[in-house]
């Protein structure tokens, strides 16, 4: 039973390890730069960022003009520094619409974001609402989550661009060749 409950823990562990792992800014400018041209007049949605500290929303907040980007939806699950801003709202997810107006300021302050009735699940019907209105969803997603993630892009028929770790990688590529029945 003690063993039992040590495994469990362990493997609860390790799965939050992967999926509160942060992307390094460095890490997106080097993929992203691949892709400048496809951004021009798009919604770029981050569906599992914070904005006040993901490194997705800093790159295109920072090459919102140059990229021509249209806006900017950034939208962050409950858990997310829950250290730093320990309050009550933060059982709810929020997110941030950053739109490029001049004098906007690109790092939103706690005031400034506007929260969701419920948690900022990537499947919650508010986080849907927002993936509807845009076009492209750049992130990287919780790796134990990562099939379902990946569905839901294919259901609503969005153009996608995840940086994650090679594990996750791996995994989407089983999926498409699975899907294409190249791969059992
Ligand atoms: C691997 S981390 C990456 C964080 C951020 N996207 C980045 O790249 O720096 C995955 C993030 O997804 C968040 N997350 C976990 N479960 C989620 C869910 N059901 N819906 C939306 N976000 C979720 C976690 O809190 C975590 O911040």
């Amino acid at each position: 039973m003690a063993r039992e409950l040590q495994n469990s823990l362990l493997t609860k562990a390790r799965k939050n390890k992967n999926d509160e792992f942060y992307t390094q800014l460095s890490d997106i400018e080097r993929e992203l730069k691949h892709y400048k041209k496809h951004f021009k007049d798009k919604v770029v949605y981050c569906n599992c960022d914070d904005p006040r500290i993901s490194n997705f929303f800093n790159y295109f907040a920072s090459n919102f003009k140059q990229l021509g980007l249209k806006k900017l939806i950034t939208a962050c699950y409950r858990e997310q520094v829950r250290d730093l801003f320990n309050r009550e709202e933060d059982e709810n997810g929020f997110f941030f619409e950053y739109t490029g107006t001049e004098g906007e300021k690109n790092k939103p302050s706690s005031t400034e974001i506007v929260y969701f009735k419920g948690d900022g699940d990537f499947r919650s019907t508010e986080s849907v609402e927002l993936l509807k209105q845009s076009d492209i969803v750049v992130t990287n997603p919780p790796f134990s989550l990562f099939r379902e993630y990946v569905a839901q892009l294919v259901k609503y028929d969005k153009k996608f661009l995840i940086i994650g770790n090679i594990n996750a990688i791996t995994y989407m590529m089983e999926l498409i060749l699975i899907k294409h029945k190249k791969y059992h």
